[in-house]
């Protein structure tokens, strides 16, 4: 009897030990719950990628901001993948075992997000996805899943658009040496990212629209990679001596790789136009110099904002959908802007 009695209370101590721990992180202020504290995961696919990096920074800007305005404490868990979907995988597992209240991913291979999503629907965690797309039909599979990232087909229209403009106030800028045929070459992004193959098909078609006469002479996978670029366009150099007119890159890192490599040959900068999309800090300097012709820049504020908020939201248990125009409930397309030397 005695022994039943000592058993009783050592649970009711445990279970007022349990509430105590677990309302640690939240404060009673005028009825409603209001939170203490946060943790929010982040996995990159690489982190040395130029504009993850810019992103990321703007990300841990947006918690310490909220941080200040809110008086929650944020934890941000940022972790790099180093382009390995195993390594992501596994942080996913700890992150979760870490207790984090949402994450927001990165994803290494974009068809392999069913296996982040069991994991997280297992944990009744929230994910943000960005910038690298899961497929549809898994984004569909849980109401709390969301994407975040930039239209491809927007920064590619607004892309060819800075050229088509450009060849109507003058050919002569694009067809350098005035035979009618602006001849390009081309450096494109991983061939899995959603982004890469979209981007490059609508600037062409945009230039097609808008009738600038063109000649492809070469183009390759540079993988978003400043340093795979320069040895391509160095090579192309080569090839094509005195020909290339036009540049045109799937993102900013591969333009200023293109740029190293123009500038290793002595070419006279600004006489080979070139073409990203991004407008990371490098390549709003390099359009400054006159060495970059044009770019699309993503606002990364509103980026890192937008997957911050929504992270933030769905990690107090909120709808996030009040948060921000969603399309299709799920997707943010965050705003871009064309950027050329003009401007400056
Ligand atoms: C960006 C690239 C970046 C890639 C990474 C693209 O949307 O334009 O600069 O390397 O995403 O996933």
């Amino acid at each position: 009897m005695k022994k039943r009695w000592v058993y009783g209370l050592a649970g009711v101590a445990l279970a007022v030990l349990l509430t105590a721990l677990w309302l640690c992180r939240w404060e009673k202020k005028d009825g409603p719950q209001k939170r203490t504290s946060m943790r929010i995961g982040v996995l990159l696919y690489r982190g040395d990628d130029t504009f993850i990096s810019t992103l990321r920074m703007a990300l841990e800007k947006q918690a310490k901001e909220y941080e200040q305005e809110s008086g929650i404490k944020v934890t941000l868990d940022i972790m790099d993948a180093k382009s390995s979907q195993n390594t992501q995988n596994s942080q996913v597992e700890r992150l979760i075992s870490l207790g984090c209240d949402a994450l927001c991913v990165n994803i290494v291979d974009r068809s392999a997000a069913s296996i982040i999503i069991d994991k997280a629907m297992a944990a009744g965690m929230p994910v943000v996805f960005f910038n690298r797309e899961p497929v549809e039909e898994d984004m569909n599979r849980w109401e709390k899943l969301y994407y975040v990232g930039t239209d491809a087909k927007e920064s590619a229209v607004l892309q060819g658009e800075i050229l088509v403009d450009a060849y109507r106030k003058n050919p002569r800028i694009l067809d350098r040496n005035g035979d009618g045929i602006v001849k390009y070459v081309l450096l494109e992004g991983e061939t899995s990212h959603q982004d890469s193959l979209i981007r490059t098909e609508w600037s062409i078609q945009t230039l097609k629209d808008g009738n600038v006469p063109l000649e492809k002479l070469t183009g390759g996978i540079a993988n978003w990679e400043r340093s795979q670029a320069s040895a391509l366009m160095e090579q192309w150099l080569e090839e094509y001596p005195d020909q290339i007119e036009l540049v045109i890159c799937n993102n900013d890192d591969m333009a200023l790789g293109a740029i190293d490599a123009i500038e290793r040959e002595g070419i006279v900068g600004g006489s080979i136009k070139l073409v990203g999309i991004d407008g990371i800090p490098a390549g709003q300097e390099a359009l400054k110099a006159g060495k970059l012709f044009g770019t699309v820049e993503s606002d990364k504020e509103q980026y890192a904002k937008l997957i911050f908020d929504i992270a933030s939201s769905l990690a107090k248990g909120k709808d996030a959908k009040e948060k921000a125009d969603l399309e299709k409930e799920k997707y943010y397309w965050c705003p871009q802007r064309v950027l050329t030397q003009q401007k400056y």
